[in-house]
C-alpha cells in the first residue's frame, strides 16, 4: 500500500526488536532469508538482535552487503567495571551494532529500570557513538485517566535530561503505548499521530524547532504487515518499531516493502 508523501525529509526508520528470541543459526539463516526481500525499499531497516547474535548476524550483513543495520536491547550505563552480566556500549560497538534500544517498557516494567537510570544509559551510548532508540509509552490504565501526555512528557524529559541539540540529532525517539505491546491491540493512527505532534511539541519547547523537525519518531505496538503503512501515512510517524512481526522475514519484509512507494 502507497504510503503519503510527507512534507518532512525525515527517513524512515523499520526496526525490528527480536527480543529474546533466536539462537545464532537462527538469526543468521533470517538474515540470508530477508536480505534478496528489501533491495528495493527505500526505508533505513534495523535488526536488534540478542547479544550473542550481534557479531555473527554484524559480520553477515557486511559480508553480503545486506541493507540493514544491526543492533542490540539494551546496555549498562558505565562504561565498564565490576557489574557481573552486564555488557558496555563499547562492547556492543565492537561486535558490529549500530543503535542500542534503551528504556524499552519491559525493561522498565520488568527489571525496574527507571528514567534516570535510562538518561545515563542515552548519555553513554552517545558519548560512545552508538545510536540509542529511545523508549517512551503509557500504560492502559494511565491513557484511561487521561494521564497520556503527562506520563510521555514526563519520561521524555528525564530519559533525555541534559542531551544536547547536536546530540538530539542523533537519537531516535520510539513512542510505544504499554497496552499495545504484544496484546495485539494495535494504537488507532489517529491515537498514535496526536502522542507523535505531542512528542515533537515537547522536544519542540525543549530542543528548539528545527531539531524537533527532524526528530524521527517510530510507533511500537503490535505493528503487522496489515496495519503499517496506515501508522506510517500519519505525517508524525516516521518509522516502526516491530517486535511479534520482525521474527518472520516474510512478514518484517512485507512490512518494510509496503513503508514506501
Ligand atoms: P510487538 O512488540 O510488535 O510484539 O507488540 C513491540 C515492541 O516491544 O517493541
Amino acid at each position: 500500500m502507497p504510503r503519503k508523501s510527507k512534507k518532512s525529509s525525515r527517513p524512515t526508520v523499520i526496526a525490528g526488536n527480536w527480543k529474546m528470541y533466536k539462537t545464532i543459526d537462527e538469526a543468521k539463516t533470517f538474515v540470508e532469508s530477508l536480505a534478496p526481500l528489501i533491495g528495493k525499499s527505500q526505508a533505513t531497516v534495523y535488526l536488534a538482535v540478542p547479544f550473542t547474535a550481534l557479531a555473527p548476524t554484524a559480520q553477515l550483513v557486511k559480508k553480503r552487503e545486506a541493507p540493514l543495520l544491526i543492533g542490540a536491547q539494551n546496555m549498562n550505563d558505565a562504561s565498564e567495571g565490576a557489574f557481573t552480566g552486564e555488557i558496555a556500549a563499547r562492547m556492543l560497538i565492537d561486535a558490529g551494532a549500530r543503535f542500542v534500544i534503551l528504556g524499552h517498557s519491559e525493561r522498565r516494567q520488568l527489571f525496574h529500570e527507571s528514567s534516570p537510570f535510562i538518561n545515563k544509559k542515552v548519555k553513554r551510548a552517545l558519548q560512545e557513538g552508538i545510536q540509542p532508540i529511545v523508549c517512551i509509552g503509557e500504560t492502559l490504565h494511565q491513557r484511561e485517566e487521561g494521564e497520556t501526555e503527562t506520563v510521555l512528557k514526563e519520561q521524555l524529559l528525564s530519559s533525555l535530561e541534559g542531551v544536547s541539540a547536536e546530540d538530539l540529532s542523533r537519537l531516535i525517539v520510539a513512542y510505544e503505548p504499554i497496552w499495545a505491546i504484544g496484546t495485539g491491540k494495535v494504537a488507532r493512527p489517529k491515537d498514535a499521530e496526536s502522542a507523535h505532534a505531542f512528542i515533537r511539541g515537547v522536544v519542540a519547547e525543549n530542543w528548539g524547532k528545527e531539531r524537533a523537525e527532524q526528530l524521527v519518531i517510530q510507533y511500537g505496538g503490535s505493528v503487522k504487515p496489515e496495519n503499517a503503512s496506515e501508522l506510517l501515512a500519519q505525517s508524525n510517524v516516521d518509522g516502526l518499531l516491530v517486535g511479534g512481526a520482525s521474527l518472520s522475514a516474510e512478514s518484517f519484509s512485507n512490512i518494510i516493502n509496503g513503508s514506501l512507494t
